[in-house]
């Protein structure tokens, strides 16, 4: 069985992420979503809230598993018995940033391999900050996140006005 771990902070998850997902769940037998806590990041969606929209907006999707996890990413690799290491590119700047990853990564385990899958050019300008500041100050990102999403962050949008 062919299992690949796409790491991330999916904070929150987003069309682009779901665009690399579905093209590589034809390639994979199975793969686990991780969602990492970035320490250098503010999480606007708790870990848990993480997982729980990813698994709404993958049902579409039946060899997909999401589970969070922190340490080191070789060895929930190892732990998950994985052959390979899924990452999206949008542009050369995450090309580069990406670069660094994989090398650092595979010198850690030989063995295991980056796969790079290039974003659908809707997507190549999303991420989850800008989806983020977007949705906070009031803008519509119903063509950029899956439903489960725009209404996780409708939700935080109202208790921030509550606050
Ligand atoms: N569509 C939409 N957005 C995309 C995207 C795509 N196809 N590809 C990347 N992005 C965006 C994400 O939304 C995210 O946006 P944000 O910065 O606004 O939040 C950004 O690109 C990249 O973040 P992410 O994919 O979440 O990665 P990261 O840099 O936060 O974390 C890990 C990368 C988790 C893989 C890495 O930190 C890790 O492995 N951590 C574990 C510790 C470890 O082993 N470290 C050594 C590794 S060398």
């Amino acid at each position: 069985m062919r299992v690949a771990v796409y790491p991330g902070s999916f904070d929150p998850v987003t069309n682009g992420h779901i665009d690399i997902l579905e093209k590589t769940s034809k390639i994979f037998d199975r793969i686990v979503i991780a969602v990492v806590h970035n320490v250098t990041k503010n999480a606007l969606f708790s870990l848990d809230e993480r997982v729980e929209l990813i698994r709404e907006s993958t049902k579409h999707l039946n060899n997909i598993e999401v589970e969070c996890f922190s340490g080191l990413l070789t060895d929930y690799i190892r732990e998950k018995k994985a052959c390979a290491i899924i990452r999206g590119l949008r542009t050369m700047t995450d090309f580069e940033y990406e670069m660094h990853m994989s090398m650092m990564n595979k010198r850690l385990m030989p063995e295991v391999d980056t796969i790079f899958i290039m974003s659908d050019s809707n997507y190549i300008f999303v991420s989850s900050s800008g989806v983020k500041e977007a949705a906070m100050l009031g803008g519509d990102v119903s063509t950029l996140v899956p439903a489960a999403v725009k209404k996780g962050l409708q939700e935080k949008l109202k208790q921030f006005k509550q606050k």
